[in-house]
């Protein structure tokens, strides 16, 4: 399966964001984590930063929203230009709606699940989003160690959604890194955000490639799940 990388700029350097994006230009993605202080203990950046975001980037924006009321906010970020939007399960009245929603505003729905939070409510739903995103550590910070129980709930929602015969993407984000990206990978994610483990690489751009080629090494030959 191939698999897509989308580095986290929580990582790079907020005062140089164009310079440090520039560097990511042979990644998938970049993603751009929202957070408002409620939903998780940490503030970062808004709508006005990811509409220039967008502008400057050489790759698709992806938005991990890591805000409470969801559903009054994700429209916008997809007004903003992203090309993918992602809201949090536990931040949203109606999941399906909101998708709907971004669907139609031309962008990638995705819906995410902390790590104590059950995929099993979307299980049967996954035609109604582009995007599953199991949360691999608590969110709100970069540079956390990866939650090892979180494999068992990839393998689960890649086996709905083969079963569904549906097109849903699994990213997974929090502690991916070239020690843990390969049984990651074999789990059934196919999109990898990993913020401290490309920015803090000494070559950003070769880390991308490493991170690829063991995620797709993990899969290679693999058989599909069932
Ligand atoms: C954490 C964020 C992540 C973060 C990952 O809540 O959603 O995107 O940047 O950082 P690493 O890859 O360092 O675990
Ligand atoms: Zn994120």
């Amino acid at each position: 399966m191939p698999a897509l990388i989308s580095p986290s700029i929580l990582s790079a350097d907020f005062a140089n964001l164009e310079r440090d994006l520039a560097v990511i230009g042979g990644a998938d993605y970049a993603h751009v984590d929202v957070m408002d202080n409620h939903f998780v203990p940490n503030l970062t950046l808004g709508l006005p930063v990811v509409r220039r975001l967008v502008e400057v980037s050489p790759v698709p924006i992806d938005v991990h929203l890591m805000i409470d009321d969801a559903d009054r906010w994700a429209p916008a970020f997809a007004e903003a230009g992203a090309a993918s939007v992602t809201f949090h399960a536990e931040a949203t009245q109606a999941p399906v709606r909101l998708a709907r929603e971004l669907r139609r505003l031309g962008v990638r729905a995705g819906v995410a699940v902390r790590p104590a939070s059950p995929v099993e409510p979307f299980l049967d739903l996954v035609d109604e989003f582009d995007m599953i995103l199991v949360m691999t550590v608590e969110p709100g910070f970069g540079g956390q160690s990866f939650i090892e129980g979180t494999l068992a709930k990839i393998r689960r929602a890649r086996a709905a959604i083969t079963a569904a015969g549906a097109a849903t993407w699994i990213q997974v984000d929090g502690g991916v890194s070239r020690d843990t990206i390969g049984r990651i990978a074999e789990a059934g994610a196919n999109v990898f955000v990993a913020g401290s483990a490309v920015y803090g690489a000494p070559d950003v751009a070769a880390e991308i490639i490493a991170l690829r080629t063991l995620a797709e090494a993990a899969t290679a030959g693999a058989v599909p799940h069932q």
